[in-house]
């Protein structure tokens, strides 16, 4: 017996109809276009009992033959449009699920990067340094954990003379240096002046320096004060220096920073490494309450003492130096108000002063 004894007669009407019943059920359960693909399989393909009745119309003699021919063909026609229409519907809830899971939101907010600034400060210490260098000056640096001998004794700080309280020390504890055992008289720097000694001692004369720098103080953070600040260092020595060398350059330095109409005064003070010294007054045209003096740093010339401190001969040599704080400079350069937005960081206000300094 082969299979096509049990094939389906194209006139058997009842069994043709059960046919299409069958798959039309299958194209209605299909969910995917796999599910359409196997019932297309299933229902008209050679192996189907549709495809083996449409086979057998050609052993359907005489006047039958049209009718089974017509049978066939609507029953196919019935599956083949149900199988369209299914597989269209499958195709688009397809295209739609996937529409859906690649869906991008192009209006959501994406991530940003925001561009590097360099800190004010350091813009304005380079600034500062350009400056100097114009003037045919060199750059000196020094550590910032110094020995007291450089940031006192050389600089004339008697050892019980009040000054040393003055600037409120970071004393280094010795069992935390070297080989922990020597007394290391090792502080955080309290001001840039050390520099001074040390390129007293190391370089050649005549030596016209600045040393913008990182200094320390006890003082607890507030709108004016920061425990670690900048300070830049100047020192000129030379034969035949006088105040009105010292005068014209801070004159110039303060133009140089402010502005063409910038004026400097000094005031009689008092330093260990400067005799005579002053404070020296910068015009402040924006000052709060009107135009006034106000204080941006010390200076004097060097003291006897230091240059023979420092092997030099006073009788030939005589020198002027100064020192001022960078953060103050920036604060009235700039009005900003308040010393936490120069300690903290914050990108957005270092933007505000681009990448080449004058910024705003
Ligand atoms: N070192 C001093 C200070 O920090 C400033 C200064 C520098 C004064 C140079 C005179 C000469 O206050």
């Amino acid at each position: 017996m082969t299979s096509a004894d049990h094939a389906l007669s194209p006139l058997d009407h009842e069994g043709v109809n059960d046919a299409v019943s069958h798959a039309l059920a299958a194209i209605a359960a299909a969910t995917t276009p796999e599910m359409i693909k196997q019932a297309k399989i299933d229902h008209l393909g050679d192996k189907s009992p549709l495809a083996a009745a449409n086979r057998a119309i050609r052993d359907v003699e005489g006047p039958r033959k049209a009718e089974a021919g017509k049978a066939m063909g609507a029953a196919r026609a019935r599956v083949l449009e149900a199988l369209e229409a299914k597989g269209n519907e499958v195709a688009a809830a397809a295209e739609a699920a996937r529409l859906e899971r690649e869906k991008i939101d192009v209006t959501a907010v994406g991530p940003r990067l925001r561009l590097g600034a360099r800190h004010p400060l350091e813009l304005v210490m380079d600034e500062i340094s350009d400056f100097f260098i114009a003037m045919g000056w060199e750059i000196a640096e020094g550590p910032e954990l110094e020995h007291e001998w450089f940031n006192f004794d050389a600089l004339n700080f008697d050892i019980d003379h009040p000054a040393r309280a003055m600037q409120d020390t970071f004393y280094v504890d010795s069992t935390s240096v070297g080989d922990g055992k020597g007394d290391a008289h090792l502080v955080m720097r309290t001001h840039t002046s050390p520099v001074q000694a040390r390129v007293l001692l190391e370089r050649d004369l005549p030596l016209y320096i600045a040393c913008p720098g990182k200094v320390f103080r006890s003082d607890e953070l507030d709108q004016t004060h920061t425990p670690v600040f900048h300070q830049v260092e100047g020192l000129a020595v030379d034969k035949g220096l006088t105040m009105a060398h010292l005068k014209g350059t801070l004159d110039h330095f303060a133009q140089s920073m402010f502005g063409a109409e910038a004026r400097t005064r000094l005031r009689p003070s008092f330093f260990p490494f400067t005799e005579p010294s002053a404070e020296m007054d910068l015009w402040f045209p924006q000052k709060k309450g009107g135009p006034g003096w106000i204080e941006w740093g010390g200076c004097g010339m060097v003291n006897p003492n230091v240059l023979r401190a420092c092997g030099i001969d006073p009788d030939v040599y005589t020198g002027f130096a100064f020192g001022m704080g960078i953060e103050r400079t920036l604060m009235l350069r700039h009005g900003i108000a308040d010393m936490h937005d120069i300690v903290e960081g914050d990108q957005r206000f270092s933007q505000a002063f681009g990448t080449s300094g004058k910024g705003k």
